[in-house]
């Protein structure tokens, strides 16, 4: 049963820890004149995932369903949640529209970002960055300009089971656990990303597992991407592919 806590300004964090994988599985959702859930959850967490929603807002009046790369955890709902929702759009990077999603089975409307663009819920204004070859071709990210937040997927993630906000430093954990499960092909790539993303100045940054981070323990996180090794290193999942 996903559990339910406000992360900030009208952006709710609906969370499943999952003891088999040792993470927790995020998505958010921005209650806003035009409401917007920022990943899905895999296909057999929809029931849940809608659950948690309706305790906030009527799941069927989601107007953006945002898919940041095509993985199971990130995607794995959205055919069902835009189905719910009539006037709903699925929102990907247009790398992901054209290499993933015109090969899917996936009927619905949908919008391909680049970056730079923006979508304006209401309150909350979103703006989208395309971030290539950080864990995925198609990967995207997106801030919400209103609080000033950063939506990073699986960037920035901690182990175990954690609190919605997290202000300890959990550095060594998240590029430990990185470099067991294999998910990044490359250093620079995400180098780059944390570069950029630092001038930013995010008040808050939420990944997809783990808890919310604050202002306060970014730097922390920043240094531990360019000191420990995170990319992989011949191991997926812990199995040694290389000898
Ligand atoms: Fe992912
Ligand atoms: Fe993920």
């Amino acid at each position: 049963m996903s559990q339910v806590d406000q992360v900030g300004d009208g952006i709710y964090r609906i969370s499943m820890f999952n003891p088999q994988i040792g993470i927790t599985f995020n998505q958010f959702l921005i209650d806003d004149d035009q409401p917007a859930l920022i990943h899905t959850g895999t296909h057999h967490m929809f029931d849940d995932v809608y659950a948690a929603i309706s305790k906030v807002l009527d799941p069927k009046t989601l107007k953006y369903v945002i898919v940041p790369h095509f993985e199971a955890d990130e995607c794995g709902g959205m055919g069902r949640f835009v189905k719910e929702a009539k006037d709903s759009t699925l929102v990907c990077s247009e790398v992901g529209a054209a290499v993933n999603l015109s090969g899917w089975d996936y009927v619905g409307p949908v919008k391909g970002v680049r970056d730079g663009d923006k979508i304006d819920l209401g309150k909350h204004r979103l703006r989208f960055l395309e971030t290539p070859h950080v864990h995925h071709w198609d990967s995207m990210m997106l801030m919400d300009e209103t609080t000033q937040s950063l939506f990073p997927a699986d960037l920035f993630l901690q182990p175990g089971d954690q609190p919605h906000t997290v202000s300890e430093n959990l550095g060594k954990e998240m590029c430990g656990l990185y470099r067991t499960v294999g998910i990044f092909g490359g250093r620079e790539p995400v180098l780059q990303v944390v570069d950029r993303v630092e001038k930013m100045n995010f008040k808050r940054i939420h990944p997809m597992h783990g808890g919310s981070l604050v202002e306060e323990v970014l730097p922390k996180y920043y240094d531990a991407l360019r000191k420990e090794r995170f990319w992989y290193d011949g191991r997926i999942f812990g199995r040694s592919l290389v000898s």
